[in-house]
């Protein structure tokens, strides 16, 4: 409730606020988008003609819309640790190419079996199976490339990178989003899971690459380790927040805002959270998270405004 009035009063008093974070959201968003475009057709000038549908493919998925509020989170807290976007911009990079990846993955037919993703069909559906199979590799190697950026220019910017690249690797491995994904499908269909449970799925398959946009992009710009830590809890706070929404949207929302399907985790019988805490106790939990992340992110004061509005779009957010 206190965390509907903060929202609230925000909207409210703020406007002059809220415009200038979306100005900022909508140039940060194209400039990760423009650079990850440049990246990518480089790459694809440079191939083999056989390897053409694949690069389209990767094209597809990477650069076909998106709310991009993960990049948007690694430029945001390399701004809340006092550096700069251009610093935390391979971050931004390396870690929609993971997001872009697995939502491909997630898609097949092995997997969610999704047909419409973003408003548009999903990439197996235009390009085949193996194709978009091979893509989401493509793209996961291509994220750590990204990372490593235009090379290392002094041991400190060696040392933030390495730093970044073991934080992202585990994030989105077996201890992170891809053992949560395997959760997620062990889940489907086997009775009632403990919510304990159910939260370190969520955690694992979402939360952990949000943690990770936000650790990689202020270990790039020379975040301290204790606001490593607090950006860590923050994104795990966030992240299992922002899976809640998605599985509320999933039982609510507008498909056609949404880009995509409505009703499919209960026709798969997903262990959402709705299903095991009702909608209101979802909604509930959803509040009690963003306000923690909140409070988070208030910790950097006026540095950490534009991470404080993402919050608050991912919690609010209707696609
Ligand atoms: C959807 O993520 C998948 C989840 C982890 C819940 P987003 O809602 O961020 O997807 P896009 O990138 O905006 O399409
Ligand atoms: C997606 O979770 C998580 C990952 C892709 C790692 P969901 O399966 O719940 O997300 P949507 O609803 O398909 O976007
Ligand atoms: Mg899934
Ligand atoms: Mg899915």
């Amino acid at each position: 409730m206190k965390v509907m009035m903060m929202m609230t009063k925000m909207k409210i008093s703020d406007r002059r606020e809220e415009l200038e974070f979306e100005l900022w959201r909508t140039k940060s968003a194209a400039r990760v988008e423009s650079a990850m475009e440049r990246s990518l057709a480089k790459q694809a000038k440079d191939s083999h003609p056989g390897t053409a549908k694949l690069f389209e493919a990767m094209r597809y998925a990477l650069l076909g819309g998106g709310k991009r509020l993960r990049p948007l989170l690694s430029l945001a807290a390399a701004e809340a640790v006092g550096g700069r976007q251009r610093e935390a911009l391979p971050a931004a990079m390396a870690v929609e190419a993971i997001h872009a990846y697995s939502l491909i993955h997630d898609d097949l037919p092995c997997m969610d079996d999704d047909d419409l993703r973003r408003g548009r069909p999903t990439c197996h559906k235009i390009f085949g199976e193996s194709t978009a199979l091979l893509a989401g590799d493509a793209l996961l190697t291509l994220a750590f490339e990204f990372l490593a950026g235009n090379g290392v220019k002094s041991l400190e910017a060696g040392r933030r990178i390495n730093s970044a690249a073991l934080h992202l690797a585990r994030a989105a491995g077996a201890v992170g989003m891809v053992g949560g994904q395997v959760l997620d499908l062990a889940f489907e269909n086997s009775g009632n899971r403990d919510i304990e449970e159910v939260r370190f799925m969520a955690a694992r398959k979402t939360g952990d690459l949000i943690a990770a946009a936000l650790v990689c992009g202020s270990a790039l710009a020379g975040g301290s380790p204790s606001e490593l830590k607090t950006l860590r809890a923050l994104g795990h706070h966030a992240g299992l927040a922002f899976q809640i929404k998605d599985d509320l949207l999933n039982l609510t929302g507008d498909p056609k805002v949404m880009g995509k399907a409505k009703g499919s985790d209960a026709e798969h019988g997903k262990s959402s959270f709705p299903a095991l805490l009702g909608e209101e106790g979802a909604e509930r939990e959803l509040r009690a998270l963003a306000e923690k992340a909140l409070a988070a992110a208030a910790s950097f004061k006026l540095r950490g405004r534009n991470l404080r509005f993402l919050i608050l779009r991912m919690v609010n957010r209707e696609r």
